[in-house]
């Protein structure tokens, strides 16, 4: 089966969680330490703390930079759930803005619209969550500015993008965001299996996300009411078991090391695509903007199904048929029955991002990917269109 997504784990990757496996430390130890520490490093952040998983990793940092009831966060309708999700967990409201229809990533004129549109009656947005989807950054210059301009927090949803470069630099996220998240789930660029991160510059927001990660539990002799000895800790604040293993550091580190190369793959992959589909008058490939160095995560083809008079649902049952397994990022998150019924929102709120998805199939990507497996992709994607 040839699937959308999928690991890359070789034999230094078995060793280094075998090693860690035979240890003292299955979790909490020095290795988790030193997998914050090479992330730190190769994204360019003063600090990191490595989470259980992506979607802790944003519930944590709409904690730390304290979003409460009544405040107002927007994100891209293109996005997993959890980016809208963690809006919900810290009690604030949830709101969308239309993407970009080139790159497919949030509009920064369309935020700028909706800042205002809300100063015109007397709110003001906390937050925007910028997602780098599929692995293209957002503008997040223009993210920084209005985030200036109007006092915003800016967060870089960055789980797909590892490896991505913003005028030439791989370091981009954290130079512009308040905070990064980042998720290792085995389809995404790097994994631990699952796991997450959070890396920022602001030490406050890193010491809160830490204390939040494991129970609110603190030793720091600053803020103890009391101190009954060395065991002793107090809560001050609600917290949660959110960590990580040593086991899945040591799986982190060593695929780390391997991310330019992974990154590297899914271009040549990518451009492999481009080149086949480029001609093809109802396909629509993924475009990067000037200076954006995209990371294919996901390699999201737009196909014309209305002028092919065919559905979706028919091309990935023709697709499953020869054993390619194709998936849909996303189904737009403001037409989710629970946005709709909570929040309002409703079909033509976003028509960028429905009519992206009325089109979108992502289709295979990831590093192992044979060129003979590319060619059976191609092959049997324009057998489609031309057999219709
Ligand atoms: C854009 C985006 N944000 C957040 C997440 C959540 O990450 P995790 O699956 O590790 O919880 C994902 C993962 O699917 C994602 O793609």
């Amino acid at each position: 089966m040839i699937s959308y997504g999928k690991q890359f784990i070789d034999q230094s990757d078995i060793d280094a969680v075998v090693k860690v496996l035979k240890g003292d430390w299955l979790t909490q130890g020095p290795i988790v330490q030193k997998f914050e520490n090479d992330l730190k490093s190769y994204f360019g952040a003063k600090y990191c703390c490595a989470v259980s998983n992506g979607t802790a990793a944003l519930h944590l940092t709409g904690l730390a930079l304290g979003w409460k009831p009544g405040d107002i966060v927007i994100t891209s309708p293109i996005t997993f759930l959890a980016s809208a999700n963690c809006i919900v967990y810290a009690g604030a409201t949830p709101d969308f803005v239309d993407i970009d229809p080139l790159t497919y990533i949030i509009d920064p004129n369309l935020v700028e619209d909706k800042v205002k549109t809300y100063q015109s009656q007397g709110k003001k947005i906390k937050a925007v969550i910028g997602v780098d989807y599929a692995g293209h950054p957002c503008d997040w210059k223009a993210l920084r500015e209005i985030a200036d301009k109007y006092d915003l927090q800016l967060v870089n949803d960055n789980c797909h993008a590892m490896g991505a470069s913003y005028f030439d630099d791989k370091q981009y996220a954290v130079k512009y965001a308040d905070v990064i998240t980042q998720s290792y789930h085995p389809v995404k660029h790097i994994t631990t299996g699952e796991g997450g991160a959070i890396l920022t510059n602001d030490p406050l927001i890193d010491e809160k996300i830490r204390r939040l990660s494991t129970h609110g539990m603190t030793k720091d002799s600053n803020v103890l009411e009391n101190n009954d000895g060395p065991w002793y800790y107090e809560m001050h604040e609600v917290g949660y078991n959110y960590r990580i293993t040593d086991f899945q550091c040591a799986l982190g580190s060593s695929q780390l090391k391997k991310l330019d190369l992974f990154v590297e793959k899914r271009r040549v992959i990518a451009t492999n695509y481009d080149q086949m589909f480029a001609d093809i008058d109802t396909f629509t490939i993924p475009k990067s903007r000037n200076l954006m160095d995209h990371a294919y995560h996901l390699y999201p083809l737009q196909i014309n199904f209305e002028e092919l008079n065919l559905t979706k649902s028919e091309f990935f049952e023709k697709m499953g048929k020869v054993r390619i397994n194709l998936q849909v990022h996303y189904i737009p998150v403001h037409l989710q029955p629970f946005y709709k019924k909570r929040y309002g929102f409703n079909v033509g709120d976003y028509p960028l991002a429905e009519k992206f998805y009325d089109r979108a199939v992502s289709i295979p990507i990831y590093p192992s990917l044979t060129d003979a497996e590319v060619e059976k992709v191609v092959e049997n994607i324009i057998d489609f269109v031309e057999l219709h």
